[in-house]
This record gives C-alpha cells, sequence and structure tokens, in this order.
C-alpha cells in the first residue's frame, strides 16, 4: 500500500466556485452524493506531519514569475487553497510573493513560506544578511523554512548550517533545510548535528523517480521536496500516464501530483503562470491512485535529469 496521508485535515476554506460538480443543477436533492458533500464540507489537503508540526504538502512553485503576474498567481493560488508558498533570493520575485500574499488577505500564520539562499551567500555573515534581506523583501518577520539553494564546494556546510541555527534562534526561521543535495552531501549536513534538517529539495518527477534518495530521506526523518514535479509538462504525452489519467478521468498533471501525494514523506511544488492550471493542479485530493497505477508509474523511471546546471554537484 502506497496511500500515507498522515495529518490529513479538512482545509476551511472551501468557496462553492472551486468545485464544477457544485452547479446549481448538481445542489438540488436528489444529484447531491456523497463525493458533493465531502467537497462542500471542504476539499482536503494532505499534510506530511514533521515533529509533530502538519506541512502542507502541495506547495505552489513561484520559478520564473515576475512582477505583477507573480502577484496575482500567488493570490490566485491561495484562493484556491495553496498554503505552502516556495520563492527563492535567486528567483527575484520575493517583493511580488510578498505583494501576492498581501493582496490575498491570508493570515500569514496560515501560510508555510520557504525561501532559499544563493550559493554566493553561504558564508556565515553573508548567510545571515542573505535571510534580513529575504525577510524585507518577502515582508514578514520569518520564514517557515530557509534553503542552503545548492551545495557549495567551497563553504564547509558547517559553516552554513551554524549561521541557520543562529537565524533560528533569532526567531528568522523557523526550519533549516538545503536543496539539490545528494545522499552523502546530506548525510554530511545531517552528521554536523547543528541544526535539524526539514527537507532536502530536489528534482522528482515519474522519469526521476529518486526512490533511492527519498528512500533514504525517510530513513533519516528529512522530508522530501520534489521540485519540477511535473517534468515541466515534458511528460505528458507518456502513453502510461495518459492511460491513468483517463482511467481516472483526470489529467496528466493531476494524476502526476496525485502520486507525489500518494509517496510518503513527499512534497512537490508545481508552479504555474496560468489560472487554470493552477486551479488544476489543486484539484488532486478527491480521487485515489490505485497500487497498479502507483507501481505503473513508478515503472516509467528513467533516470531523466532536466536541471543539470554547469554547477550540480556529482549525482
Ligand atoms: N531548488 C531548486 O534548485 C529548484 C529548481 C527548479 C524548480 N524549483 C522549484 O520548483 C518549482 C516547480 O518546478 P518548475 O517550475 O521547474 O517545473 P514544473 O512545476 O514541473 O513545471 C512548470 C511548467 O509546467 C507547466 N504547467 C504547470 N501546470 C500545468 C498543467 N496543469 N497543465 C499543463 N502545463 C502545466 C507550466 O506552464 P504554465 O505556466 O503555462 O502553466 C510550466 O511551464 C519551481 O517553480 C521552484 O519553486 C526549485
Amino acid at each position: 500500500m502506497y496511500i500515507n496521508i498522515p495529518g490529513k485535515v479538512p482545509v476551511p476554506t472551501f468557496r462553492q466556485g472551486a468545485c464544477p460538480h457544485l452547479s446549481a443543477r448538481c445542489l438540488s436533492p436528489p444529484f447531491i452524493t456523497f463525493h458533493h458533500l465531502l467537497l462542500w464540507y471542504g476539499e482536503s489537503m494532505i499534510h506530511r506531519v514533521y515533529k509533530d508540526e502538519n506541512v502542507p504538502a502541495l506547495g505552489f512553485g513561484t520559478y520564473q514569475l515576475e512582477g505583477e503576474s507573480c502577484a496575482s498567481r500567488v493570490a490566485y493560488a491561495i484562493e484556491c487553497g495553496y498554503r505552502h508558498i516556495d520563492t527563492a533570493e535567486a528567483y527575484e520575485n520575493e517583493k511580488n510573493v510578498a505583494e501576492g500574499i498581501r493582496a490575498s488577505g491570508m493570515d500569514r500564520k496560515e501560510l508555510f513560506l520557504v525561501s532559499k539562499v544563493w550559493m554566493d551567500n553561504l558564508e556565515h555573515d553573508a548567510l545571515i544578511k542573505a535571510c534580513e534581506q529575504s525577510l524585507k523583501r518577502l515582508d514578514t518577520d520569518y520564514l517557515d523554512l530557509y534553503l542552503i539553494h545548492w551545495p557549495s564546494e567551497s563553504v564547509p556546510i558547517a559553516e552554513s548550517l551554524g549561521a541557520m541555527a543562529k537565524l533560528r534562534e533569532r526567531g528568522l526561521i523557523r526550519h533549516a533545510g538545503v536543496s539539490n543535495f545528494t545522499r552523502s552531501l546530506l548525510e554530511e549536513a545531517l552528521a554536523t548535528g547543528i541544526i535539524p534538517i526539514m527537507t532536502n529539495q530536489y528534482e522528482s518527477h515519474p522519469y526521476l523517480s529518486q526512490t533511492d534518495l527519498t528512500g533514504f530521506c525517510r530513513e533519516r526523518g528529512v522530508l522530501a521536496t520534489a521540485y519540477r514535479p511535473i517534468g515541466k509538462a515534458r511528460i505528458f504525452d507518456d502513453p502510461d500516464i495518459r492511460a491513468i489519467a483517463e482511467t481516472h478521468n483526470k489529467t496528466p498533471a493531476q494524476v502526476i501530483l496525485r502520486w507525489h501525494m500518494q509517496r510518503e514523506g513527499v512534497l512537490a511544488i508545481p508552479r504555474s503562470s496560468s489560472e487554470t492550471h493552477i486551479r488544476e493542479n489543486f484539484d488532486i485530493f478527491d480521487f485515489t491512485l490505485r497500487d497498479e497505477d502507483m507501481d505503473r508509474m513508478y515503472g516509467l523511471n528513467r533516470n531523466k535529469r532536466q536541471v543539470d546546471p554547469s554547477f550540480a554537484p556529482d549525482w
């Protein structure tokens, strides 16, 4: 069984317009089904439990979203029900993300806000300053999670994690994490014992399932955050993905995201600049992939990376 949904709790933000099933016709008595009632009482978000905290497993990625359109898409994502927002100093959109959060009117405490420090700011003082600047741009007093965006060959991991620990002491970040860390780099970070590592964020989709790294994270109590989770829409023509999508009357993006949701300890942060896609990507909590669908999706792995810059570690 792949289903492991600890902390599945209803999100009390349901709006009638969010459900295509809830037309006026659907609301007349003979047409109300159990499915409609479930939706009426609240769409469910799946959560991962980390040290007694519920972390929304589906987040909204913001890479390459810019300006006013970034702000409006962030506000729209929050309106749809997303509560986990992923940005980075390198995306140069933290101000726009803040505008989107403000426009949404959502209480800051309801959000799980993540940012990342870029590679040239990993020395102790630079990292502290980078975080302070991100907070200013994000117009917030704290980050829920602050990540080392890419590992560094020159700055010892203990130095960067030491700075993270200082930030946490000052209440500027609630959790620390890493991104693009291989198993051995993650082992090295954990071995320092300086600060718990909440997550490792890395590329993962059906063509790069990363089951070994994900299993290692799970063993060590580290959440796995899948970035590029739908393979940038480049794998939607896969015949197996299409067949599974047809079976469930869903789109390829939805079955891929649902696959992530049914992987133990995995979070996923799809990005979209389209309101239709943002809503579509959130509409994945009303169906379940069967074990055979999950196996079929895992069978698609071909260790095919899409993100592999020159400064990447030796994967
Ligand atoms: N830590 C890191 O180094 C790292 C690296 C890469 C990404 N990330 C994070 O992960 C997030 C997601 O990764 P990503 O943006 O690279 O890739 P992604 O989420 O896998 O794919 C985004 C692409 O898919 C399209 N798309 C989204 N939903 C769709 C749908 N329902 N139907 C059809 N097309 C759809 C989007 O186009 P439209 O805009 O037209 O919808 C966009 O071109 C990023 O935004 C960022 O926050 C982190």
